[in-house]
């Protein structure tokens, strides 16, 4: 059986958690150990750790390169204990997040520059990439409007930047999608969440054709 890995992306409050889980409700009891679901920050122990590092609101005082650098090393951990040895076993990998976070989020967002987050990225991953992206796209001042009114007692250090922060990010991620057509492949998550939903499983479909046939 052939191995795919799944990224999922997106500016804060696109939604794309909830449709991640509504996606893992339907397909886990199908697809069973063969469905590894994943998130980063994080997917690892010592992953897990650098995300509390770098959500800690101690830690305000983050240089933005040292950031860069630990999401990269969270990531590098991940792939090499979680992706690479399960899609050498075939396995369906789904990640909430993967390295088009921290090109628009450090690049764009911290204006670190993409280029140089890709460059740091190419070390951490060592070409490893999704085959497919699904990208939730919402304007930022929607997003942040939906933090606010869900998730107060969850917000992190990157929720709480100025408006400008979310625009830069979010045109980071616009930008991507036009580099990678093939890859990154876009989702109007202002619509209602069983549209948001069905457009992402047609998605899926194409990457293994019969996936959510039967449903
Ligand atoms: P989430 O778990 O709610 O998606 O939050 C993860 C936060 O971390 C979100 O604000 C995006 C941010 N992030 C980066 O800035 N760079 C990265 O490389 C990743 C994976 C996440």
């Amino acid at each position: 059986m052939k191995g795919h890995f799944i990224s999922f992306e997106g500016p804060d409050g696109a939604g794309k958690t909830s449709v991640l889980k509504a996606l893992v409700g339907q397909l886990q009891p199908l697809l069973g150990e063969r469905l590894v679901v994943t998130r980063e920050p994080g997917g690892d122990p010592l992953s897990e750790q650098l995300r509390r590092v770098l959500f800690d609101d101690r830690n305000k005082g983050m240089d933005d390169r040292t950031e860069a650098l630990l999401f990269a090393a969270a990531r590098r951990q991940h792939v090499v204990s979680v992706l690479e040895p399960s899609l050498a076993a075939g396995k369906i990998i789904f990640s909430d997040r993967y390295v088009d976070s921290s090109v628009a989020y450090q690049g764009g967002g911290r204006q670190l520059g993409e280029q140089a987050v890709w460059d740091i990225n190419a070390f951490a991953t060592q070409g490893v990439m999704p085959e497919l992206t699904l990208y939730f796209d919402v304007p930022s001042e929607v997003g942040i409007r939906r933090i606010a009114q869900h998730r107060q007692n969850q917000v992190n250090r990157l929720d709480r930047e100025a408006l400008s922060f979310h625009h830069r990010v979010r045109h980071a991620y616009l930008r991507l999608l036009d580099q990678y057509p093939e890859r990154i492949k876009k989702i109007d998550a202002t619509q209602p969440l069983d549209k948001v939903i069905a457009d992402a499983k047609q998605l899926l479909n194409r990457v293994e054709p019969g996936l959510f046939d039967s449903h």
